[in-house]
């Protein structure tokens, strides 16, 4: 959809409310779009549809929360410029979806093997570092409420992968980040920017022969049933940043805003608990499906994949920022 699609939407929603701000006199529930690109059994798309439970519940229906999976409404790109224009109020993109906004040092957290685990991924996330991050979105019209860590990314391809040798000349798909794309051509793979619903259609007709994502993502979009071969790199971080248009936030009454940051707050530990259970269910899933060659990389296997990517720190410096890759380090005590 274009910018001008976009808008029109956005108008004729508008000029149906007779102005949101009005509305919230009372006659009117207080409407929040949620707009997103996963499944609706995705970790990030149960989280949104908790989200409209809490909210719906504590706010006696004053507030009405209409989430859309799966790009219904926007795909990636899109859903962005939508938030921006108020077509939609809420979206969960990925850490890395930022760069087009000019948003480019949310690029730091799509550094290969940037985290040992979970643990540290969280220390950065809901600390200091993470607000600041969030904080670079307000220039863009954009308020930050919260960070959804989700899990860590695993390669899949038509052909196996078990040395950084047989990444060479795979076209793989990426998300919109100049990170991920230096990663990708580190090994010596052809990276491929992509929108999130065009993935499936593209694995299954080849455009693309492979893509990386975390275990739940490739379940749910079932891009195992189009994909022969999966390595456990854990190679990459994944998480979202649930973001509000911040005109639409800014004018809401100050009781909604706190009710709506306590929902948040609670969506986003109810997201956690999920995250983790949801990435072995899945794993047992396309496990059980017998359609996909799962493996796990010996230690040596993990240890020169992760040498072949570390000079990716280095080299995109220049992108995200030294300062914040050493606000990253001096908070892992690095
Ligand atoms: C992607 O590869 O685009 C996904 O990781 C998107 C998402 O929101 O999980």
């Amino acid at each position: 959809m274009t910018k001008t699609g976009i808008l029109a939407t956005f108008l004729t929603g508008a000029l149906l409310l007779g102005g949101s701000a009005a509305a919230w006199g009372q006659a009117t529930p207080i409407t929040i779009k949620f707009s997103h690109v996963v499944a609706a059994d995705a970790p990030k798309g149960k989280a949104a549809l908790q989200f409209k439970k809490l909210v719906e519940e504590r706010s006696n229906g004053r507030v009405k929360v209409e989430v859309y999976p799966n790009s219904q409404l926007y795909k990636d790109k899109e859903e962005l410029e939508a938030l921006q224009l108020g077509a939609v109020q809420m979206l969960a993109p990925t850490i890395s979806k930022f760069g087009p906004l000019g948003v480019k040092e949310f690029e730091v957290l799509d550094l290969p093997y940037l985290f040992k685990d979970m643990a540290e991924a969280k220390t950065i996330t809901q600390g200091p570092v993470g607000r600041d991050l969030l904080a670079k979105l307000e220039p863009k019209g954009i308020v930050g409420l919260a960070f959804w860590d989700n899990s860590f990314k695993q390669m899949t391809a038509n052909t196996p992968m078990r040395t950084p040798g047989d990444f060479k000349g795979l076209k793989l798909r990426i998300q919109s980040s100049k990170v991920l794309d230096a990663q990708m051509r580190q090994i010596g793979a052809l990276p491929q920017v992509m929108a999130f619903s065009e993935v499936y259609q593209a694995l299954q007709t080849g455009v693309v022969d492979g893509q990386e994502n975390p275990i739940t993502n490739i379940y749910t979009q079932k891009f195992h049933e189009v994909q022969k071969h999966m390595t456990l790199t854990n190679h990459g971080y994944h998480a979202y940043v649930v973001i509000v248009n911040k005109k639409f936030w800014g004018d809401l009454p100050a009781d909604v805003q706190a009710m709506l940051t306590s929902a948040m707050a609670d969506s986003s530990a109810y997201f956690t608990d999920l995250a983790a259970k949801d990435d072995e269910e899945a794993l047992a899933g396309i496990r059980q499906s017998g359609k996909t060659a799962i493996h796990t990389p010996t230690a040596e296997e993990l240890a020169a994949l992760r040498t072949a990517l570390l000079p990716v720190h280095d080299k995109m410096k220049d992108r995200y920022g030294d300062a914040i890759l050493t606000a990253i380090n001096r908070a892992l005590g690095r």
